[in-house]
C-alpha cells in the first residue's frame, strides 16, 4: 500500500492494481468491451459506480437497429443513408458505413449470446418501425428496430453481464472513477477511483483505459437519463486537456411522459401510436407529410413545441401534447409495449388502453462526446484531418463521438452504437496489446492533483449545498439550451454558467466521511455536469446555423458552406472554452457504397 500526503498534511492510503485493460463503466458499451477484452485473454478490470445491470442501458426500450430484413427487404446501405440524413449530414460517412454494415453481425452475435428478442411467427427476430428508418433511400418506413418487447436494453444488458462472467474479468462495483492518470508524454496509463463502500482510494495502472461512462443528461432538469448520467468520462477527459466534440447537439425525445419526463418509447409510434394537439389534429401530417409521426426526433420535437407556442397545447395550461395508443387494443399493448402500459399508469395515472397519455419533449441523448476513430481510439482532432491518437485511451458508447450521429441520432442507433463500437474497441485492443504484457509503472505521485481536488471538495463547508448548485445548472441548461435556441438566450445562459463557476468556492458538503458519502459523490458529479454543461452552452453559442438538434432562431437554415464541420472544444479549469474545428468525413470506408452528398432534409 502507498500513501499520498497532500500539502494540507492530510494523507490518503492508496491501493494499486495493474491490468492490461481497465474499462470504466458497465452499461451496454462497457460490458460489450469488457466481454470482448476478456474473451481474448486480456487481463481486464471493469470499474463501475453502480452494479452493472443497473446501468442506464437497462432503460433502453424500443430496439436496436440492424437491416436484418426479418419483416421485409432491407439493406445496410439504406440504413446508412437514413443515418446520414438523420445526422443532418454532420455524421462521418466512413464511420456510419462501419456502424450500419457491422450492425447485422453484431445483432446476430447478441442473439447467439442469448438476448431474448421478441420473435415473428416464423421464429425470426421481430423488428418494428422507428423514426427516420426508411426503405429504398428514404421512400417508406421500414421495420428495422430489433426488439425485445419494450425492454430491449434490459435484455441486452443482462445478457452481456452474464456473458462477461464466463471470462476472467474483474468487476469493481460501486467504485467512482475520479480522473485519468496521464504520463509526461501525454499517454493515458491508468485511472484513480474511490471505493464508495469502504472509502479506499485505488490506482488502476493499465496499458489501455476505455471510457464507457455514458452521457450527461442530468445536466438538464427534465431528462430520460438515470441519475447516474453525469458525464464523468467526458469531464475526466476535459480535465486531462483532451477536447470534446459537437457538444452543442443534445437530443430531445418527443415523448417524455408529462410532467415526470420519463421515456415512452418511440416504439409507441412505431406500433401505430400518433400525436394530437388540443384541437385533436394529427399535426405531424403538416410538418412531415410523408413520415408523419415517424419523422426523425428533432423534427417531431420541434413540431410539438411549435404547436404549444402557437396555443394548440393540451390541458388547462396548454403545455403538452397527447400520445394516442388506445386504438391499438389492449392485447397488442400488453404484448409489445408492456412497460409503457405500466409507466403511464404509475407516472401519469393513465390507462393507455383507454385514453391518450400527455407527453412533452425531454432530454434524451448527447450526440457529442469524446472524439474517437472507428476503433474506439480517442483522437485529438485536427483541422486537416491529421487526427492524433491519444495513446492508451479509448472511449465507446454515448460518452464517445465517433461521429455516427452527427447533429441528430436516429432512435435505436444508440444501442447499436454501444454494441458495434464496444466490439470494435475489443478487436482493436487484441491487435495492439499482448495478454499479460509489461505495464509501465505509474508516474511518481500519480493522482496527487486529483486527490487535492477531492480533498478540497470533501472539506468544503461554505454556504451553498450541492443540490442547490445542481438545480441552478439544470434550470439554466433547460431554459437556455433547449429545443429552440437564439443568440440572446444562449448569451444569457453563458453568463449564468459563468456565475455558477464564480460561485464554486461557496459550495458546502454535508460531512467529511469517506464511506458512502453520497453528498461528496454528488459534489464530484456536479463538477462533471458543470464541465459538460459549460461546453454545451458555449458550443451552441458559437454555431451560427440550424442543423439537426441545434435549432437556432436567428440562423434558421443549415449552412453547409460555413458549418459543415465538427466543433472541437477545450475547457480550462476556469470554465473558459476555446474552439477549433474538424472537417466532416465526406468519404466512405469501402467502394461498396458511394458518398451521400448533402441535400435538403425532408421527411
Ligand atoms: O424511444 C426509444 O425506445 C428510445 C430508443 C433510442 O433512443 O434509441
Amino acid at each position: 500500500m502507498n500513501t499520498i500526503t497532500l500539502p494540507t498534511q492530510r494523507a490518503y492510503r492508496i491501493i494499486d492494481h495493474s491490468y492490461d485493460v481497465v474499462v470504466v463503466g458497465a452499461g451496454g458499451s462497457g460490458l460489450r468491451t469488457t466481454l470482448g477484452m476478456g474473451a481474448s485473454g486480456l487481463r481486464t478490470a471493469c470499474i463501475t459506480k453502480v452494479f452493472p445491470t443497473r446501468s442506464h442501458t437497462v432503460a433502453a426500450q424500443g430496439g436496436i437497429a440492424a437491416s436484418l430484413g426479418s419483416m421485409g427487404e432491407d439493406h445496410w446501405q439504406w440504413h446508412m443513408y437514413d443515418t446520414i440524413k438523420g445526422s443532418d449530414w454532420l455524421g462521418d460517412q466512413d464511420a456510419i458505413e462501419y456502424l450500419c454494415r457491422e450492425a447485422v453481425p453484431s445483432v446476430y452475435e447478441l442473439e447467439h449470446m442469448g438476448v431474448p428478442f421478441t420473435r415473428t411467427e416464423d421464429g425470426k427476430i421481430y423488428q418494428r418501425p422507428f423514426g427516420g428508418h426508411m426503405r429504398d433511400f428514404g421512400k417508406e418506413p421500414v421495420q428495422r428496430a430489433c426488439a425485445a418487447a419494450d425492454r430491449t436494453g434490459h435484455a441486452i444488458l443482462h445478457t452481456l453481464y452474464q456473458q462477461s462472467l464466463k471470462h476472467d474479468v474483474e468487476f469493481f462495483v460501486e467504485y467512482f472513477a475520479l480522473d485519468l492518470i496521464m504520463n509526461k508524454d501525454g499517454a493515458c496509463c491508468g485511472v484513480i477511483a474511490w471505493c464508495l463502500e469502504d472509502g479506499t482510494m485505488h490506482r488502476f495502472n493499465a496499458n489501455l483505459v476505455v471510457l464507457a461512462t455514458g452521457g450527461y443528461g442530468r445536466a438538464f432538469q427534465s431528462c430520460t437519463s438515470a441519475h447516474t448520467c453525469t458525464g464523468d468520462g467526458s469531464a475526466m477527459v476535459m480535465r486531462a486537456d483532451i477536447p470534446t466534440q459537437d457538444m452543442e447537439f443534445v437530443q430531445f425525445h418527443p415523448t417524455g411522459i408529462f410532467p415526470a419526463g420519463c421515456l415512452l418509447t418511440e416504439g409507441c409510434r412505431g406500433e401505430g401510436g400518433y400525436l394530437t394537439n388540443s384541437e385533436g389534429e394529427r399535426f405531424m401530417e403538416r410538418y412531415a407529410p410523408h413520415a408523419k409521426d415517424l419523422a426523425s426526433r428533432d423534427v417531431v420535437s420541434r413540431a410539438m413545441i411549435v404547436e404549444i407556442h402557437e396555443g394548440r397545447g393540451c390541458g388547462p395550461n396548454k403545455d403538452h401534447i397527447m400520445l394516442h395508443l388506445e386504438h391499438l387494443g389492449a392485447d397488442i399493448l400488453h404484448e409489445r409495449l408492456p412497460s409503457i402500459v405500466e409507466t403511464s399508469r404509475v407516472f401519469a395515472g393513465i390507462d393507455v388502453t383507454k385514453e391518450p397519455v400527455p407527453v412533452l419533449p425531454t432530454v434524451h441523448y448527447n450526440m457529442g462526446g469524446i472524439p474517437t476513430n472507428i476503433h474506439g481510439e480517442v483522437i485529438r482532432p485536427n483541422s486537416n484531418n491529421l487526427d492524433a491518437i491519444v495513446p492508451g485511451l479509448m472511449a465507446v458508447g454515448e460518452a464517445a463521438c465517433v461521429s455516427v450521429h452527427g447533429a441528430n441520432r436516429l432512435g435505436t442507433n444508440s444501442l447499436l452504437d454501444l454494441i458495434v463500437f464496444g466490439r470494435a474497441a475489443a478487436k482493436r485492443a487484441t491487435e495492439i496489446l499482448k495478454p499479460g504484457g509489461f505495464v509501465a509503472p505509474l508516474p511518481k505521485n500519480a493522482g496527487e492533483e486529483t486527490l487535492s481536488r477531492f480533498d478540497k471538495l470533501r472539506y468544503a463547508n461554505k454556504g451553498t449545498r450541492v443540490a442547490e448548485m445542481r438545480d441552478n445548472l439544470q434550470r439554466t441548461m433547460q431554459r437556455h439550451a433547449s429545443v429552440f435556441r437564439n443568440t440572446k438566450s444562449l448569451e444569457e445562459g453563458a453568463q449564468k454558467i459563468k456565475n455558477i463557476w464564480a460561485g464554486l468556492g461557496d459550495i458546502s458538503i454535508a460531512d467529511h466521511s469517506l464511506i458512502w458519502n453520497t453528498d461528496l459523490m454528488e459534489g464530484l458529479e456536479f463538477e462533471n455536469l458543470l464541465a459538460n454543461g459549460t461546453v454545451t452552452m458555449l458550443s451552441a453559442g458559437q454555431r451560427q446555423e440550424s442543423r439537426g438538434a441545434h435549432a437556432h432562431d436567428d440562423y434558421p437554415e443549415r449552412d453547409d458552406k460555413n458549418w459543415l464541420k465538427h466543433t472541437v472544444s477545450y475547457l480550462n479549469n476556469k470554465g473558459e472554452v476555446s474552439f477549433t474545428y474538424r472537417p466532416v468525413h465526406m468519404y466512405t470506408l469501402t467502394d461498396e457504397v458511394q458518398v451521400f452528398p448533402p441535400k435538403k432534409r425532408v421527411y
